[in-house]
């Protein structure tokens, strides 16, 4: 029975650090935005804009990144970020400070 597909994610454009802020910023734009829009906006996954989030602490969108959602199409990202990366995800997604109003 398989729930959760893994999907073929572009992983050769992931940076190997993720330490760079900038390579993290494109990371979330480039691979996030492929499912939920370029601005964030939605697309095939919803928005991630601040005021889509507001329902969601930023315990509960890090553990969302980390696990992804089963039986949709939000993949775990845990083999792919550090708990750093996803916690600095969780905030930037809370704040917006990524996607510009
Ligand atoms: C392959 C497509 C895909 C990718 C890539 C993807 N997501 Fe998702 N994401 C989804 C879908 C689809 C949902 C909605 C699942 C559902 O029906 O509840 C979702 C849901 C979410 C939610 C919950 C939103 C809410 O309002 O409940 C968050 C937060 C989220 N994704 C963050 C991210 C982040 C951060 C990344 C990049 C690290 C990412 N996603 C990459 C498809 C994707």
């Amino acid at each position: 029975m398989i729930l959760c597909a893994p999907l073929s994610l572009p992983a050769g454009t992931l940076p190997k650090s993720m330490s760079d802020v900038a390579e993290l910023e494109n990371f979330v734009i480039q691979d996030c935005g492929s499912c939920h829009g370029l601005a964030l906006k939605g697309g095939l996954g919803p928005p991630l804009r601040p005021e889509n989030l507001d329902h969601l602490p930023e315990a509960a969108i890090a553990a969302i990144i980390r696990e992804g959602i089963p039986g949709t199409a939000m993949p775990p990202w845990k083999p792919l970020l550090t708990p750093a990366d996803i916690e600095w995800i969780s905030h930037q997604l809370k704040t917006g400070k990524l996607v510009s109003p």
